[in-house]
């Protein structure tokens, strides 16, 4: 399977294959994509449907930015994901579904019943009033329904903003408010391990401060009781067999043209406040399925199993709208990978023929620390290909999970990207790049990484490190920070004037690998949760006896990093240990219980300089448990605190 691709007869459309299938072809066509950027998208787009071709391939600058892909075509995602397949691929499985509890049913969605599904949804969103371009923000657990409401959103132009489970009643208002959305898709209560999250009732909270909100829709799925407020609250399974009386009459999809907005997700940066990131249709759409075609290898018939929640970015673009835009069977599992034991992700992969494992390095070190002993009557001889997303994956988990669920044959992708660039990035190539553990190797076609140093300057060659950044558009890049463009140049165009900073430190070895050694900015990776610091120290300092607080993460042997927190808290307590409790506590209502800290040490003073800045630096170091060798502490207002801090360290 070569690249039939005539790159210099730029005026004809050349369907490019998606997949690459030897290092060779790898480095010519990564060369092309470097030399001949829109010729080369042009070849890859050709692969999607669309209602009217693109006038122009790109237009960009990273100054203000702007950066429009496809531009003038029209087309619907949906129609891509679901339309398209289904003469070929109608009765073909394009969800399995595995329930939290072992006991209860799979589901099983083909293509044409999903199809069928998302056309009775988004008439269901219709008759409530939702219209193109409404922001629907959608709380939902792990079940169908939550893809089928991101597709049905899609369907009829309707731009989502999923919010993940996890997060608190004061963060979805914050989201919606942001985002002025309209209507609010979640369900009674949803099932994660042990545990039954009372999502409807979280949303009745969050909308006490949310007038835009004039809509919420339902699902049922825990049956827990819950409030349900006449003319605002409705259940999904009355709407839609309302529209079932009316005849279940199709939902043709809204043609959207390329740069309309697909949906917003929100991310947290180095301020206190997260940052809702937009992605637009047509680029967003030739990348997911582009990367998820190439990187993983896809055959037909396969069942990709991409572990993460719909929540987050990898849920979006590898549960949803990567592998359904390429006809694939994706795999979504609602619980948590230790209930109801520490073998539940084999048991899923023997009990559905799993063949391409994508997770997390945190994931991998929770099974890890149960042992061998799960595995052994495990089948994973379905499994052919792994994957890891997320945070740096450590070589000790890296290998195992090479030797004890690849057994030394199936090649690991470790994918380096982020929620602002839609899709994979930095990766390995499934079977065709050499693997390296550790290492998220090469760019992928089309992404040009350059690292530099602090002033900005690029350190070229190998073996070298510096901040990652990315030097030319691609078409699954960050339009826009919702409501705020400027916040999206200062956030990612601004360190660096003519480059999108990513955040991250990066080493190029000697052999042009690149390795991500994780944030240089104040932004935590928490179970490859990414969580800002000041919004975790916003939400500490809301507690009432705190003055004051500063937050750090310190190397942690499950979640990779763990959140330290040093505490001013003046008063004297009785119980430090409940005063610590009622600041998780305070977190978790602020934030969510994934930004809880893992340790609170109360200090009397941070260390400051003369100018009032609290040098973290040294807190980092203590919170590693770094003593001596701290740096220099001359420039400190009271350099005395250090020892303080430094003899209290948990
Ligand atoms: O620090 C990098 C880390 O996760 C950050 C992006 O987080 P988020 O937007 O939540 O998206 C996570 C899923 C794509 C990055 O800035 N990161 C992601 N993948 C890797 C990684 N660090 C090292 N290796 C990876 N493979």
């Amino acid at each position: 399977m070569g690249i039939n691709c005539n790159l210099t007869a730029a005026n004809i459309p050349i369907i490019m294959n998606l997949k690459i299938s030897s290092f060779e072809e790898y480095k010519q066509v990564y060369q092309q994509s470097v030399e001949q950027p829109e010729e080369f998208w042009n070849g890859i787009a050709e692969n999607f449907q669309w209602r009217k071709k693109w006038e122009k391939t790109l237009e960009w600058n990273f100054k203000e930015p702007k950066i429009e892909w496809f531009k003038g075509a029209k087309l619907n995602i949906t129609e891509n994901c679901l339309d398209r397949h289904l003469d070929t691929l109608g009765n073909k499985t394009a969800i399995i579904w595995e329930p939290n509890d072992p006991n209860e049913d799979h589901r099983i969605l083909t293509y044409k019943q999903l199809h069928d599904k998302v056309c009775q949804f988004a008439n269901v969103l219709k008759n409530n009033n939702a219209q193109k371009g409404d922001r629907i923000c959608i709380y939902m657990p792990m079940v169908p329904e939550l893809a089928i409401a991101v597709l049905a959103c899609a369907r009829i132009g309707a731009i989502h903003s999923v919010v993940f489970g996890g997060f608190s009643a004061q963060s979805i208002a914050d989201r919606i408010q942001d985002a002025s959305c309209k209507l609010v898709i979640t369900a009674d209560g949803g099932f994660r391990g042990a545990k039954n999250i009372p999502l409807k009732s979280i949303i009745d909270d969050a909308l006490v401060q949310c007038p835009t909100v004039d809509k919420v829709i339902v699902l049922t799925r825990t049956r827990t009781p819950v409030a349900m407020i006449k003319g605002r609250d409705v259940w999904w399974e009355d709407e839609v067999k309302k529209v079932e009386t009316q005849g279940n009459i199709p939902c043709p999809a809204e043609e959207m043209d390329a740069e309309d907005e697909l949906f917003i997700l929100y991310t947290s940066g180095s301020t206190g406040k997260p940052k809702g990131v937009v992605h637009t249709c047509a680029g967003y759409m030739v990348y997911t399925g582009y990367t998820f075609a190439n990187v993983f290898q896809y055959e037909p018939g396969e069942v990709f199993f991409c572990t993460a929640d719909i929540g987050w970015i990898t849920g979006h673009s590898y549960i949803v709208y990567g592998p359904l835009s390429q006809g694939a069977t994706a795999l979504m599992f609602e619980g948590i990978p230790t209930y109801p034991n520490p073998g539940r992700f084999w048991d899923i992969v023997e009990k559905h023929r799993v063949n391409i494992l994508y997770t997390a390095p945190t994931a991998i070190r929770s099974l890890m620390s149960f042992g061998t002993d799960l595995l052994k009557d495990k089948d994973l001889s379905s499994i052919k290909k792994l994957g890891s997303v997320g945070e740096p994956i450590n070589e000790e988990a890296w290998h195992w999970f090479d030797e004890n669920i690849g057994h030394k044959k199936c090649p690991i992708v470790d994918t380096w990207w982020q929620t602002e660039t839609g899709g994979l990035m930095i990766s390995p190539i499934a079977n065709v790049t050499k693997t390296k553990p550790g290492y998220a190797t090469l760019p992928l076609p089309g992404v040009q990484p350059v690292l530099v140093d602090e002033t900005g300057k690029e350190i070229e060659g190998n073996g070298v490190s510096g901040n990652l950044c990315i030097k030319f558009p691609w078409p699954g890049m960050i339009r826009t920070t919702y409501g705020d463009h400027e916040r999206c140049r200062t956030a990612y165009f601004a360190t660096y004037p003519g480059l999108y900073f990513t955040g991250d430190g990066c080493l190029r070895d000697d052999d042009g690998y690149y390795r991500i050694t994780g944030r240089v900015d104040d932004v935590l990776n928490v179970s490859g949760h990414r969580i800002g610091t000041a919004e975790v120290e916003n939400a500490i300092n809301m507690h009432s006896s705190v003055v004051e607080s500063a937050v750090v993460g310190y190397p942690h042997d499950i979640k990779g990093q763990g959140v330290y927190a040093f505490v001013v808290c003046p008063e004297k307590h009785i119980n430090e240990e409940l005063t610590r409790s009622d600041i998780a506590m305070t977190v978790a209502r602020i934030i969510g219980a994934i930004a809880k800290p893992d340790k609170i040490q109360f200090v009397t003073g941070l260390p400051k300089t003369r100018s009032g800045k609290i040098m973290r630096r040294i807190l980092r170091k203590i919170a590693e448990g770094e003593t001596s060798n701290l740096g220099d502490t001359s420039t400190l207002l009271d350099p005395a605190i250090v020892d303080e801090i430094k003899a209290g360290a948990l």
